[in-house]
């Protein structure tokens, strides 16, 4: 049986986790005086032990899941990936890689397999990975690979001792939670949740201090500042999540691939309404708010509040450029030609498809963003494009 919107509905196990989390949800709201930022419904909605959406079973990534990254899609975009890669762990001086957010694992292993055909596979691959359940996925699959000479290791967060290399951060900032707002005569209010009997309801609420000054701040910055009325979201958390990635980056670059925009089009007013999005089973799903846990929840990335914080945090906005440019500059081309070559007749169409969903415009192309952010290093960032960022991102 479908629902209406052609979805196989929620399983009984998937209805009972929904509701504890619901409830859960219920009571902080409840606690905090009948209302919740945004931030902290996402937060509990992805991350809450046992039944946030990373943190309970279920597939989650690829066709029996609920949506397909990159590296999911093709083992083209790791090859390309070690194109730029390689040089920056030479520059770094033997680096060694940190993946944040490594989801099934399959980037780990066709990256350090990439590298070891270049003859530059690392030494150490560490992973920082929130969920235990897609840490536990993650070692089961790399514990098959054939690593050669690198070690994988799990931190439970960056590391905090001095190390050197590369960190990657493939679609996971657009899982870090955001706060929604919408602008007023007088600055913005802030749009939280509430709690209607046994469903959740958008409610607004006058912004706090930390939410006015942030729209306040990004409002100076718009040459077309957002009109009254807009509603849009911001990731006031990413700060703190970059600085600790890269806190110990002694010599090398941390490596941002997600989808978003520069701040000029992502508070642009044609974009009314912001970029948070569920998703379940590929489709879309009208109500964020709906049965939590059991759908994702994801924003796109501000890539200049990014840049912000790098500087921030002593990190240098090396490149920055689309996913298209970025996989067409690191040898897709040549890539998918192997690829094609040593498989089988059956395969290959497959092949090609996946390669041209990376790089269309209107999928992944254009809508995903790559920004290198150094430190120590004057690169070589191959394949990052616009360079000498300055202010102007
Ligand atoms: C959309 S998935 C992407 C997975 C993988 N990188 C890929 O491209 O297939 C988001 C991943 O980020 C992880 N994640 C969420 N918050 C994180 C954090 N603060 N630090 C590191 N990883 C995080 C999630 O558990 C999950 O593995």
């Amino acid at each position: 049986m479908l629902t209406p919107g052609g979805l196989p509905p929620l399983d009984a196990g998937e209805r009972e986790r929904a509701a504890e989390l619901a409830a859960r949800i219920r009571a902080r709201i409840a606690d905090h005086g009948g209302w919740l930022p945004f931030s902290a419904f996402m937060q509990a909605a992805l991350y809450e032990p046992g039944l946030g959406y990373y943190m309970a079973d279920g597939a989650i990534f690829g066709g029996a899941g609920d949506f397909v990254t990159a590296p999911e899609l093709s083992p083209l975009f790791a090859a390309c990936l070690a194109d730029a890669v390689a040089p920056l762990l030479a520059a770094a001086g033997d680096g060694e890689i940190l993946e944040l957010g490594a989801g099934s694992g399959r980037l780990a292993r066709e990256l350090v397999a990439a590298l070891a055909r270049r003859g530059c596979a690392p030494r150490r691959y560490r992973i920082v990975e929130p969920s235990p359940r897609l840490q536990e996925r993650q070692r089961r699959l790399l514990e098959h690979a054939d690593a050669g000479t690198t070690a994988f290791e799990w931190l439970a967060a960056p590391p905090r001792d001095a190390w050197s290399g590369v960190a990657l951060a493939n679609e996971v900032v657009d899982a870090l939670p955001v706060d929604r707002f919408r602008v007023t005569a007088e600055g913005c209010e802030a749009i939280g949740v509430t709690a209607d009997g046994d469903a959740f309801r958008w409610q607004t609420q006058p912004a706090g201090r930390e939410l006015t000054a942030v729209v306040a701040g990004l409002q100076r910055r718009l040459l077309q500042p957002m009109p009254q009325g807009f509603n849009s979201e911001l990731r006031i958390g990413q700060d703190v999540w970059l600085r600790d990635a890269a806190a110990a980056l002694a010599r090398g670059a941390l490596v941002v691939i997600d989808y978003g925009l520069p701040r000029a089009q992502y508070y642009h007013a044609s974009r009314d309404g912001g970029t948070l999005a569920a998703f379940r089973r590929h489709r879309r799903i009208a109500d964020v708010l709906a049965a939590p846990g059991t759908q994702d929840l994801t924003a796109w990335v501000d890539f200049s509040a990014l840049a912000d914080a790098a500087r921030a945090a002593g990190l240098d906005p090396a490149g920055f450029a689309t996913q298209a440019h970025f996989l067409l500059a690191t040898g897709i081309d040549t890539e998918l030609a192997r690829l094609v070559d040593a498989a089988p007749e059956r395969d290959r169409a497959a092949h090609r498809q996946a390669a041209a969903t990376l790089l269309l415009p209107g999928e992944m192309g254009e809508r995903f963003k790559v920004m290198a952010l150094a430190r120590g290093i004057r690169g070589p960032f191959h394949g990052f494009g616009f360079r000498n960022l300055g202010a102007s991102l």
